[in-house]
C-alpha cells in the first residue's frame, strides 16, 4: 500500500509536498508550507484493503424529491441562498473577521427556531456565556435555538444526531473544528479538511443544512476556508468596509441557485438590518454639484443598484502617474483611460487618477464604462455632471458605445429614485415608461464634449514638476 509520503502541506491550498520549499508552486505563495501529519486521511487511505461492495446504478431520469427549501426569514440572505436552506446541502460562509459572519448566522438561527425548527449552533471561538450575551442584545434570547461551545468534531456529531435531526447546523468557524481521525495539529489545512468532511458527511446522510463559517486571511498562517470551497455546495462571501456601515454578502459558488445575487445588510447596534433597497443607501450621501461624480445604474443579479462613481483626475508629481481604483477592475480602468487618450483627445498622461464606487460596492459589470469615462472627464474638465441623471453603457476599443441588457429595469429604477435623465448606449435602448429623458450615445466623444462644454478645462498639466529645476 503506498504511503503518503508528503508531509508539508501548503495552509493557504491545500496542495502537498514531500520537502520543505520556500513557495507553494500550486498557488505562488510564500511561506505557507507547515509539516503535517503524514496519516492525512486521503480518501480510501487505510480502507484501500477492504473488499469492494457493489451499489445499483441508477438512470438519470426517475424519481427526484424537488428539494424542499428552508427560507431563514431574513430575505436578503434568501435571496443570495436562491430561496432558502437546501437540506442536506453545505454552505461555506467566507469573510475577515469581525465582518459580521456570527451576527448574521445566529440571526438566522434564531429565526428558524422561532418558527419551529431544530436548530443547532455550535461555537468553536465564544463560550456559550458570549453567544448568549450577544443573542440577548440583539433580542433574540427567547429563540429555542440549542447552544454549545464545541471543537471536537466527533462529539459534536454524536450530540447532534441524537433526537430529531436539525434542519440546520451553525458550525462557527470550521477553521477552530477538530477531528480525532486525523493527527495534525488544529487550524492546519489538514485537520480543517478532515474536520469539514465528517461534518459534511452527517449532513448529507441525516439531511440537515449545514452553515460553516470560514476566516479569510492574508497571511498563510491559518488555514483558508479555500481548501473547503470544492467541498461545499454553496459558497458565501461577506464583504464590507470596516469603517462602513454596509455590508454585501455574495454567492460566489452556488449549486442551487443563482451566483450574482447580492444581499445588502447595514451592521446596526442591534445586528444586521436588511436593506431591502440599496440603491437609496448608496446614494444617501453623494456630493451634489462637485466633479468627478457620476451615478451607474447597475444590475446586480436580478436586481438593479444605483450606485455613486467617483473619479479624481489631478496633476502627476510622479514620472509614471498613479491610477487607483476601489471597487472596479484596474483593468478595465485602463481600457477606459485609453480609449479616452487615442479616440477622445483627452490627455491623462500627466495626471494622476483615482476611482471609487462608493458604499463599498465591487462592480463587475463592464456596463460601468459610460458611469466611469463620465465622471472621469467631469473631474478632469472640473465640470458637475447634471444631479439628476444616471450613466451606464459599456465601451468597445474603438470607442463606440455598445448597448447593455436589461436597460429598461436599469431605467425604471432610476425613475423610481426620482432621477430624469440618463446617458445610455444609442442602439438598442428600451427607454419604456420610466419617464427619463434618455440621451442616446454612439461614441465616446459625443459625452466628452457635452461634458467638457460644461467647465472649463484645466490648464495641461507639465509631465514633470517644475519645482526641480
Ligand atoms: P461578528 O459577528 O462577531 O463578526 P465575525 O463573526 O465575522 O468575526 O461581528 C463583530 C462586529 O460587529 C463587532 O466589531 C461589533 C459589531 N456588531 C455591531 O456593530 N452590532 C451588533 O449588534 C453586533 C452583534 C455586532
Ligand atoms: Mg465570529
Amino acid at each position: 500500500m503506498a504511503k503518503n509520503a508528503s508531509s508539508f502541506v501548503c495552509q493557504n491550498c491545500g496542495a502537498a509536498y514531500g520537502r520543505w520549499q520556500g513557495r507553494c508552486e500550486s498557488c505562488g505563495e510564500w511561506n505557507t508550507l507547515v509539516e503535517e501529519g503524514a496519516t492525512a486521511p486521503v480518501p480510501g487511505g487505510a480502507r484501500a484493503a477492504r473488499k469492494g461492495r457493489r451499489f445499483e446504478l441508477e438512470p438519470l431520469t426517475g424519481e427526484t424529491l424537488d428539494a424542499p427549501r428552508l427560507p431563514s426569514g431574513i430575505a436578503e440572505l434568501d435571496r443570495v441562498t436562491g430561496g432558502g436552506f437546501v437540506p442536506g446541502s453545505v454552505l461555506l460562509m467566507a469573510g475577515d473577521p469581525g465582518i459580521g459572519k456570527s451576527t448574521l448566522l445566529i440571526q438566522a438561527a434564531a429565526a428558524l427556531a422561532r418558527a419551529g425548527h431544530r436548530t443547532v449552533y455550535i461555537s468553536g471561538e465564544e463560550a456559550v456565556a458570549q453567544v448568549r450575551l450577544r443573542a440577548e442584545r440583539l433580542g433574540l434570547s427567547q429563540a429555542p435555538v440549542e447552544l454549545a461551545s464545541e471543537t471536537a468534531v466527533e462529539d459534536i456529531i454524536a450530540t447532534i444526531a441524537e433526537g430529531k435531526t436539525p434542519r440546520l447546523i451553525v458550525i462557527d468557524s470550521i477553521q477552530t473544528m477538530w477531528s480525532n481521525a486525523v493527527d495534525s495539529a488544529p487550524g492546519t489545512v489538514t485537520q480543517v479538511r478532515g474536520s469539514a468532511q465528517a461534518l459534511i458527511r452527517y449532513a448529507k446522510k441525516s439531511g440537515a443544512a449545514l452553515m460553516l463559517v470560514g476566516h479569510v486571511t492574508k497571511d498563510g498562517q491559518i488555514a483558508g476556508p479555500r481548501v473547503v470551497e470544492h467541498m461545499v455546495d454553496a459558497v458565501m462571501s461577506f464583504e464590507g468596509e470596516g469603517s462602513q456601515q454596509f455590508r454585501i454578502l455574495r454567492a460566489v459558488k452556488n449549486r442551487f441557485g443563482p451566483t450574482d445575487e447580492i444581499g445588502v445588510f447595514e451592521m446596526t447596534g442591534l445586528g444586521l438590518r436588511e436593506v431591502s433597497n440599496p440603491s437609496e443607501l448608496f446614494l444617501s450621501e453623494r456630493d451634489l454639484g462637485s466633479p468627478g461624480t457620476a451615478v451607474f445604474a447597475g444590475i446586480e443579479g436580478t436586481r438593479p443598484v444605483l450606485v455613486e462613481i467617483q473619479a479624481l483626475v489631478a496633476p502627476t508629481s510622479l514620472g509614471t502617474p498613479r491610477r487607483a481604483v476601489v471597487g472596479w477592475e484596474g483593468s478595465r480602468l485602463a481600457m477606459v483611460l485609453a480609449v479616452l487618450e487615442a479616440h477622445c483627445g483627452v490627455k491623462l498622461g500627466g495626471y494622476d487618477v483615482y476611482l471609487n464606487v462608493a458604499g463599498g460596492l465591487r462592480i463587475n459589470e463592464p456596463a460601468a464604462d459610460l458611469a466611469a469615462a463620465a465622471a472621469l472627464v467631469s473631474s478632469l474638465a472640473g465640470a458637475a455632471l447634471p444631479a439628476d441623471a444616471v450613466y451606464f453603457g459599456e465601451i468597445s476599443l474603438s470607442g463606440a458605445v455598445r448597448p447593455v441588457a436589461q436597460s429598461g429595469a436599469r431605467l425604471k429604477e432610476a425613475g423610481k429614485l426620482g432621477f430624469k435623465r440618463a446617458v445610455a448606449p444609442e442602439t438598442g435602448r428600451e427607454s419604456g415608461d420610466a419617464g427619463l429623458a434618455v440621451t442616446g450615445i454612439g461614441h465616446l466623444t459625443t459625452m466628452v464634449a457635452d461634458i467638457a462644454a460644461r467647465g472649463t478645462p484645466r490648464p495641461a498639466a507639465s509631465p514633470r514638476p517644475a519645482k526641480r529645476a
